[in-house]
Protein backbone atom coordinates (compact mmCIF):
# COMPACT_ATOMS: atom_id res chain seq x y z
CA UNK A 1 0.00 0.00 0.00
CA UNK A 2 1.51 3.23 -0.91
CA UNK A 3 2.27 5.27 2.16
CA UNK A 4 1.20 8.81 2.73
CA UNK A 5 4.27 10.91 3.23
CA UNK A 6 3.53 13.68 5.74
CA UNK A 7 5.54 16.77 8.14
CA UNK A 8 3.24 16.84 11.34
CA UNK A 9 3.47 20.45 12.74
CA UNK A 10 2.62 20.81 16.46
CA UNK A 11 2.38 22.39 19.54
CA UNK A 12 1.88 19.55 22.37
CA UNK A 13 -0.39 20.08 23.81
CA UNK A 14 -2.26 17.15 25.13
CA UNK A 15 -4.57 16.58 22.15
CA UNK A 16 -1.36 16.88 19.66
CA UNK A 17 0.02 14.39 21.89
CA UNK A 18 -2.93 11.92 21.32
CA UNK A 19 -3.02 12.99 17.41
CA UNK A 20 1.10 12.25 16.94
CA UNK A 21 0.33 8.73 19.08
CA UNK A 22 -2.15 7.74 16.66
CA UNK A 23 -0.23 9.00 13.75
CA UNK A 24 3.00 6.67 15.13
CA UNK A 25 0.80 4.05 15.37
CA UNK A 26 -0.34 4.36 12.10
CA UNK A 27 3.10 3.52 10.74
CA UNK A 28 1.76 1.00 8.12
CA UNK A 29 0.02 3.93 6.58
CA UNK A 30 2.13 6.94 7.06
CA UNK A 31 5.69 7.72 6.36
CA UNK A 32 5.87 10.62 9.18
CA UNK A 33 9.20 12.91 7.52
CA UNK A 34 9.92 14.90 10.65
CA UNK A 35 8.11 16.87 13.77
CA UNK A 36 8.09 20.53 13.25
CA UNK A 37 7.20 22.37 16.49
CA UNK A 38 5.37 25.71 16.73
CA UNK A 39 4.96 27.43 19.77
CA UNK A 40 1.19 27.90 20.65
CA UNK A 41 -0.61 25.50 23.79
CA UNK A 42 3.00 26.68 25.51
CA UNK A 43 6.12 28.28 24.66
CA UNK A 44 8.72 26.49 21.76
CA UNK A 45 11.31 25.34 24.43
CA UNK A 46 8.37 23.07 26.48
CA UNK A 47 6.22 21.97 22.68
CA UNK A 48 9.88 20.91 20.97
CA UNK A 49 10.46 18.79 24.68
CA UNK A 50 7.17 17.53 24.83
CA UNK A 51 7.33 16.67 21.11
CA UNK A 52 10.46 14.51 21.77
CA UNK A 53 9.01 12.78 25.01
CA UNK A 54 5.52 12.10 23.13
CA UNK A 55 8.26 9.90 20.43
CA UNK A 56 9.88 8.37 22.63
CA UNK A 57 6.78 7.13 24.98
CA UNK A 58 6.42 5.01 20.99
CA UNK A 59 9.67 3.97 21.17
CA UNK A 60 10.58 5.99 17.93
CA UNK A 61 13.57 7.98 18.56
CA UNK A 62 14.17 8.02 15.28
CA UNK A 63 12.01 10.52 14.31
CA UNK A 64 13.35 14.05 13.16
CA UNK A 65 12.11 16.84 15.65
CA UNK A 66 12.61 20.26 14.64
CA UNK A 67 11.70 23.44 17.07
CA UNK A 68 10.06 26.15 14.86
CA UNK A 69 8.87 29.70 15.50
CA UNK A 70 9.12 31.06 18.87
CA UNK A 71 5.88 33.23 18.20
CA UNK A 72 3.31 34.65 15.61
CA UNK A 73 4.31 36.56 12.93
CA UNK A 74 2.68 39.73 13.79
CA UNK A 75 0.88 39.34 16.92
CA UNK A 76 2.32 38.51 20.75
CA UNK A 77 2.24 35.13 21.36
CA UNK A 78 -0.45 33.43 23.46
CA UNK A 79 -0.64 29.99 25.11
CA UNK A 80 -2.90 27.69 26.81
CA UNK A 81 -1.12 26.72 30.39
CA UNK A 82 -5.01 26.73 31.64
CA UNK A 83 -6.00 24.05 29.32
CA UNK A 84 -2.57 21.91 28.83
CA UNK A 85 -0.84 22.94 31.96
CA UNK A 86 2.36 24.56 32.54
CA UNK A 87 4.44 21.66 31.36
CA UNK A 88 1.57 21.60 28.14
CA UNK A 89 0.87 17.96 28.64
CA UNK A 90 -0.72 18.11 32.59
CA UNK A 91 -0.66 14.30 33.89
CA UNK A 92 1.17 13.24 31.54
CA UNK A 93 4.40 11.04 33.33
CA UNK A 94 7.39 13.50 31.94
CA UNK A 95 11.03 12.81 31.64
CA UNK A 96 13.83 14.63 30.10
CA UNK A 97 14.16 13.19 26.62
CA UNK A 98 17.05 11.65 25.66
CA UNK A 99 16.64 12.15 22.06
CA UNK A 100 18.04 15.30 20.64
CA UNK A 101 16.52 18.15 18.99
CA UNK A 102 17.54 18.59 15.36
CA UNK A 103 19.77 21.07 14.53
CA UNK A 104 18.24 22.99 11.78
CA UNK A 105 14.99 25.55 12.40
CA UNK A 106 11.83 23.87 11.65
CA UNK A 107 11.03 26.07 8.85
CA UNK A 108 14.26 25.45 7.03
CA UNK A 109 13.02 22.01 7.40
CA UNK A 110 10.08 22.25 6.08
CA UNK A 111 11.39 23.93 2.99
CA UNK A 112 14.55 21.37 2.41
CA UNK A 113 11.94 18.42 2.41
CA UNK A 114 10.15 19.90 0.08
CA UNK A 115 12.63 21.00 -2.52
CA UNK A 116 14.16 17.30 -2.00
CA UNK A 117 11.03 15.53 -2.01
CA UNK A 118 9.11 14.94 -5.82
CA UNK A 119 6.53 17.11 -6.17
CA UNK A 120 3.06 16.63 -4.89
CA UNK A 121 4.05 14.05 -2.63
CA UNK A 122 4.67 15.63 0.87
CA UNK A 123 1.30 16.65 2.44
CA UNK A 124 1.42 18.38 5.73
CA UNK A 125 -0.61 18.20 9.11
CA UNK A 126 -0.15 21.25 11.40
CA UNK A 127 -2.12 21.19 14.16
CA UNK A 128 -0.97 24.16 16.20
CA UNK A 129 -0.73 27.84 14.81
CA UNK A 130 0.01 28.07 11.07
CA UNK A 131 3.10 30.44 11.97
CA UNK A 132 6.08 27.89 10.79
CA UNK A 133 4.20 26.72 7.24
CA UNK A 134 3.02 30.75 6.77
CA UNK A 135 6.96 31.69 7.32
CA UNK A 136 7.90 28.64 4.98
CA UNK A 137 5.92 29.47 2.56
CA UNK A 138 7.09 33.51 2.59
CA UNK A 139 11.17 32.56 2.71
CA UNK A 140 10.41 30.18 -0.14
CA UNK A 141 7.55 30.69 -2.18
CA UNK A 142 8.51 27.73 -4.51
CA UNK A 143 7.68 25.18 -2.10
CA UNK A 144 4.01 25.83 -2.62
CA UNK A 145 3.12 24.13 -5.77
CA UNK A 146 5.46 21.43 -4.54
CA UNK A 147 2.98 20.32 -1.53
CA UNK A 148 0.45 17.99 -2.26
CA UNK A 149 -2.02 18.68 0.54
CA UNK A 150 -2.61 20.49 3.97
CA UNK A 151 -5.10 18.99 6.26
CA UNK A 152 -4.86 21.27 9.23
CA UNK A 153 -6.54 21.42 12.43
CA UNK A 154 -8.16 25.03 12.98
CA UNK A 155 -10.56 27.72 12.40
CA UNK A 156 -14.35 27.91 13.86
CA UNK A 157 -17.58 29.20 12.31
CA UNK A 158 -20.50 27.19 13.41
CA UNK A 159 -19.50 26.04 16.61
CA UNK A 160 -18.16 29.85 17.72
CA UNK A 161 -14.77 30.24 19.17
CA UNK A 162 -12.97 28.27 22.12
CA UNK A 163 -10.39 31.30 23.01
CA UNK A 164 -12.27 34.15 22.03
CA UNK A 165 -16.39 34.13 21.31
CA UNK A 166 -15.40 34.83 17.66
CA UNK A 167 -12.17 32.64 17.13
CA UNK A 168 -10.48 28.82 17.56
CA UNK A 169 -7.40 29.08 19.23
CA UNK A 170 -4.62 28.33 16.35
CA UNK A 171 -6.41 30.80 14.56
CA UNK A 172 -6.30 33.09 16.98
CA UNK A 173 -2.89 33.13 17.86
CA UNK A 174 -1.71 33.48 14.37
CA UNK A 175 -4.55 34.93 12.26
CA UNK A 176 -1.99 36.53 9.61
CA UNK A 177 -0.85 33.06 9.59
CA UNK A 178 -3.64 31.26 8.65
CA UNK A 179 -4.78 33.96 6.18
CA UNK A 180 -1.38 33.46 4.50
CA UNK A 181 -1.61 29.75 4.33
CA UNK A 182 -5.47 30.01 3.41
CA UNK A 183 -4.63 31.79 0.38
CA UNK A 184 -1.68 30.03 -1.05
CA UNK A 185 -3.48 28.09 -3.74
CA UNK A 186 -2.64 24.78 -2.28
CA UNK A 187 -5.45 22.33 -1.60
CA UNK A 188 -6.22 22.18 1.60
CA UNK A 189 -8.61 20.54 4.23
CA UNK A 190 -9.65 22.38 7.42
CA UNK A 191 -10.99 20.54 10.55
CA UNK A 192 -12.41 23.57 12.74
CA UNK A 193 -14.11 23.24 15.84
CA UNK A 194 -17.21 22.40 13.37
CA UNK A 195 -16.24 18.77 13.30
CA UNK A 196 -14.00 18.63 16.16
CA UNK A 197 -16.66 19.28 18.90
CA UNK A 198 -18.33 15.85 17.43
CA UNK A 199 -15.72 13.95 17.81
CA UNK A 200 -16.10 13.77 22.12
CA UNK A 201 -14.22 11.91 24.11
CA UNK A 202 -16.56 9.34 26.68
CA UNK A 203 -15.76 7.09 29.16
CA UNK A 204 -16.41 4.38 26.97
CA UNK A 205 -14.38 5.71 24.28
CA UNK A 206 -11.62 6.52 26.71
CA UNK A 207 -12.21 2.61 28.47
CA UNK A 208 -11.46 1.77 24.81
CA UNK A 209 -7.80 3.15 24.85
CA UNK A 210 -7.29 1.90 28.64
CA UNK A 211 -7.68 -1.69 27.87
CA UNK A 212 -5.67 -1.84 24.74
CA UNK A 213 -2.88 -5.01 26.10
CA UNK A 214 0.50 -2.03 25.84
CA UNK A 215 1.45 0.89 27.29
CA UNK A 216 0.37 3.91 24.86
CA UNK A 217 -2.99 2.86 25.04
CA UNK A 218 -3.55 3.26 28.48
CA UNK A 219 -1.15 6.59 28.69
CA UNK A 220 -3.25 7.59 26.11
CA UNK A 221 -6.24 7.08 28.18
CA UNK A 222 -4.72 9.08 30.58
CA UNK A 223 -3.97 12.08 28.73
CA UNK A 224 -7.95 12.02 27.29
CA UNK A 225 -9.00 12.54 31.25
CA UNK A 226 -6.26 15.01 31.63
CA UNK A 227 -7.51 16.76 28.98
CA UNK A 228 -11.55 16.79 29.60
CA UNK A 229 -10.98 17.96 32.60
CA UNK A 230 -11.19 21.62 31.43
CA UNK A 231 -13.55 21.33 28.82
CA UNK A 232 -16.09 19.31 30.94
CA UNK A 233 -15.87 22.18 33.07
CA UNK A 234 -15.88 24.73 30.54
CA UNK A 235 -18.82 23.17 28.03
CA UNK A 236 -20.48 21.73 30.84
CA UNK A 237 -20.71 18.34 29.50
CA UNK A 238 -19.25 15.03 29.80
CA UNK A 239 -15.99 14.68 27.00
CA UNK A 240 -13.96 16.87 25.49
CA UNK A 241 -13.99 17.77 21.89
CA UNK A 242 -10.96 15.70 20.53
CA UNK A 243 -9.64 18.56 17.86
CA UNK A 244 -5.71 17.24 16.76
CA UNK A 245 -6.74 13.69 16.13
CA UNK A 246 -9.16 14.63 14.00
CA UNK A 247 -6.64 15.81 11.05
CA UNK A 248 -4.82 12.56 11.48
CA UNK A 249 -8.30 10.76 11.29
CA UNK A 250 -8.65 12.57 7.70
CA UNK A 251 -5.40 11.75 6.86
CA UNK A 252 -5.58 7.84 7.17
CA UNK A 253 -9.67 7.65 6.34
CA UNK A 254 -10.81 10.91 4.92
CA UNK A 255 -14.14 8.79 4.14
CA UNK A 256 -15.40 9.19 7.89
CA UNK A 257 -15.67 12.95 7.17
CA UNK A 258 -18.03 15.37 5.12
CA UNK A 259 -17.71 18.78 4.40
CA UNK A 260 -17.97 21.30 1.52
CA UNK A 261 -15.32 23.40 -0.89
CA UNK A 262 -16.35 26.90 0.17
CA UNK A 263 -14.17 30.15 0.68
CA UNK A 264 -12.46 31.28 4.19
CA UNK A 265 -11.14 34.32 5.08
CA UNK A 266 -9.29 34.98 8.55
CA UNK A 267 -10.21 38.45 10.34
CA UNK A 268 -6.50 39.84 11.04
CA UNK A 269 -7.29 43.64 12.14
CA UNK A 270 -10.13 43.84 14.45
CA UNK A 271 -8.73 43.16 18.04
CA UNK A 272 -12.56 42.19 18.80
CA UNK A 273 -12.56 39.07 16.22
CA UNK A 274 -9.04 38.58 15.23
CA UNK A 275 -8.51 34.95 14.11
CA UNK A 276 -12.50 34.45 13.26
CA UNK A 277 -13.00 32.95 9.93
CA UNK A 278 -15.71 33.87 7.54
CA UNK A 279 -16.82 31.11 5.83
CA UNK A 280 -18.65 31.70 2.80
CA UNK A 281 -21.31 28.20 3.29
CA UNK A 282 -23.72 29.36 1.38
CA UNK A 283 -21.68 30.92 -1.75
CA UNK A 284 -22.90 34.51 -1.76
CA UNK A 285 -19.45 36.17 -1.66
CA UNK A 286 -18.42 35.34 -4.83
CA UNK A 287 -14.70 34.38 -3.63
CA UNK A 288 -12.86 31.61 -5.12
CA UNK A 289 -13.12 28.33 -2.95
CA UNK A 290 -9.59 27.73 -0.74
CA UNK A 291 -10.60 25.14 1.88
CA UNK A 292 -12.92 21.71 2.44
CA UNK A 293 -14.41 22.57 5.26
CA UNK A 294 -15.07 19.37 7.54
CA UNK A 295 -18.17 19.59 9.43
CA UNK A 296 -19.02 16.28 10.06
CA UNK A 297 -17.58 12.80 11.07
CA UNK A 298 -18.19 9.33 11.89
CA UNK A 299 -16.93 9.55 15.63
CA UNK A 300 -17.19 6.23 16.76
CA UNK A 301 -15.23 5.06 13.65
CA UNK A 302 -12.96 7.41 14.59
CA UNK A 303 -12.40 6.39 17.76
CA UNK A 304 -11.98 2.82 16.56
CA UNK A 305 -9.39 3.78 13.77
CA UNK A 306 -7.26 5.76 16.83
CA UNK A 307 -7.61 2.24 18.90
CA UNK A 308 -6.29 0.23 15.70
CA UNK A 309 -3.44 2.13 14.92
CA UNK A 310 -2.36 2.64 19.22
CA UNK A 311 -2.29 -1.14 19.86
CA UNK A 312 0.74 -0.57 17.40
CA UNK A 313 2.27 1.33 19.73
CA UNK A 314 4.68 -0.42 22.55
O1 LIG B 1 -8.53 24.98 19.31
C1 LIG B 1 -7.94 23.71 19.44
C2 LIG B 1 -6.52 23.74 19.00
O2 LIG B 1 -5.78 24.64 19.81
C3 LIG B 1 -5.81 22.38 19.16
O3 LIG B 1 -4.82 22.26 18.18
C4 LIG B 1 -5.18 22.48 20.52
O4 LIG B 1 -4.01 21.66 20.64
C5 LIG B 1 -4.78 23.92 20.54
O5 LIG B 1 -3.54 24.03 19.86
CA1 LIG C 1 -2.54 21.73 18.79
Amino acid sequence: MHKLRVIFDTDPGLDDAIALLFLLGARDEIELLGVSCVAGNVGIEAVSRNARIICEWADRRDVEVYAGAARPLVRHLVTAEHVHGKTGMEGAPMHTPSMALQAAHAVDFIIDTLRREPAGTVTLCPVGPLTNIALALLKAPDIAPRIRQIVLMGGAYFAGGNVTPAAEFNFYVDPHAAQQVLHAGIPLVMLPLDVTHKACTSARRVAALASLPNHCGPLAASLLTSFERHDVKKFGQIGAPLHDPCAVAYLLDPALFQGREVNVEVETDSPLTQGHCSVDWWGTSGRASNALYITEVDADAMFARMAQAMINLP
